[in-house]
């Protein structure tokens, strides 16, 4: 691979021990996808930042590198962390575990990375240009990157994205060249498309099929929100391993996709109720949970509007992140919701956090992402629904 003379200065260790590490790694992983060079990159999200993820090795990594003098090099942003990080306590997180979550936090921020612990980034002020080269790693982020919003990343690891962030670059291959974000199948939808678990239950479906394909989606309502094409893309990445995707009038690049010839698959009423019934192995959920990805404010606002003046009798968590959350406590939805029984829990998301240590047992959701993690990360059984039914099962 191609290296400027500074690139070549980091390699060699000039520029102090993590550094060199992470050039070290970054040029193995070029040499492996065959890239030619590296890119600037105007943004990072890393993954790894859940204690339940990374346990005692990953935290001495980090604190390792915090000591030896880390610094970013461009803005950078991390994945949900295991707990709320501001009430961990009111919300029943284990003291031991938040205790080790906070060094993990503190590890990073020591190294500039912004502590905003969010698998919706774009959300919380970490929103890339138009074919922006990016190093983002939580799959649903990714997919919403590339496909959304039209930037340029690869699905990348948590060390890679790390280390992507301390050198400010990252190998130029797969879905950083346009020759690679083409089309390989059409989606054909011929379904009435309301819900977000919806979208969830379609990209479920999708993802299975194709795996880490790139499907182009004809037939979704154009007026589907951002929200909507989050749970989309989320769950084909969760299904398969899609982090590119097309919507006919809805994402930026489709109008430049040719989509002659291509395989394609139709999804109906029927296959979205089929979905529905696999991603559902359990009833009365003592848990219900929004937000995957993290919600934005319209979607913490229907939760609100929708429990304002009842009473519910099981827990209930809107996942989102810090930002999203100072938003909804000025717009009173985080009273509302609390009145009702319900929480706000920022920072986290039912998957990284230990639900099953919080002696949850079924979890009620709404994103096809979710519903597919639950059971082999959480230990927990499911029934994935759309939001009315998930309030009903808690009223
Ligand atoms: Fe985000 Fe957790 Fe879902 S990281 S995409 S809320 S599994």
């Amino acid at each position: 691979m191609y290296l400027t003379k500074v690139e070549e200065q980091m390699l060699d260790g000039e520029q102090g021990e993590v550094v060199e590490r992470c050039m070290r790694l970054l040029t193995r992983l070029g040499d492996v996808y065959e890239a030619e060079k590296m890119i600037p990159i105007g943004s990072v999200q890393v993954a790894g930042v859940s204690y339940k993820s990374v346990g005692d090795p990953g935290l001495e990594f980090l604190e390792d590198f915090a000591s030896k003098g880390a610094k970013v090099r461009t803005l950078t942003y991390l994945n949900p962390a295991g707990m709320d990080l501001e009430n961990w306590k009111v919300f029943g997180f284990p003291e031991d575990f938040a205790k080790k979550q906070m060094r993990i936090m503190e590890a990073f921020r020591s190294m500039g990375i912004v502590v905003t612990a969010t698998c919706t980034p774009y959300l919380a002020g970490n929103l890339p240009r138009f074919r922006e080269h990016i190093a983002w790693s939580e799959s649903s982020a990714v997919s919403f990157s590339n496909s959304v919003i039209a930037a340029r990343t690869n699905r990348e690891g948590g060390p890679s994205a790390l280390a992507a962030a301390l050198v400010g670059r990252t190998p130029n291959h797969d879905l950083h060249q346009d020759e690679n974000r083409k089309p390989n199948f059409v989606v054909k939808v011929d379904a009435d498309m309301d819900a977000s678990s919806d979208f969830g239950a379609l990209g479920y479906i999708v993802g299975k099929t194709v795996k880490n394909g790139t499907p182009y989606f004809t037939g979704l309502p154009l007026d589907s929100n951002t929200d909507k094409l989050k749970a989309l893309g989320a769950a084909m990445a969760a299904s398969g391993a899609v982090a590119l995707w097309y919507g006919e009038g809805l994402t930026p690049e489709a109008h430049l996709m040719d989509t002659n010839g291509l395989e394609v698959i139709e999804v109906g009423e029927q296959e979205l109720k089929e979905a529905y019934e696999a991603l559902t192995d359990g009833e009365h959920p003592d848990l219900v949970v929004i937000g995957c990805p993290h919600a934005s404010l319209r979607e913490i606002g229907e939760v609100a509007d929708k429990l304002e003046g009842k009473t519910i009798t099981k827990d209930l968590w809107v996942c989102t992140s810090r930002v999203m959350k100072e938003a909804a406590d000025r717009m009173g939805y985080t009273d509302i919701i609390a009145k009702a029984g319900g929480k706000i829990v920022a920072d986290t998301c039912m998957v990284v956090a230990p639900i099953e240590q919080m002696g949850f047992k079924t979890t009620g959701i709404n994103s096809g992402k979710a519903a597919k993690y639950l059971p082999g990360f959480c230990k927990q059984k499911v029934v994935f629904a759309n939001l009315d039914t998930l309030i009903s099962e808690v009223e």
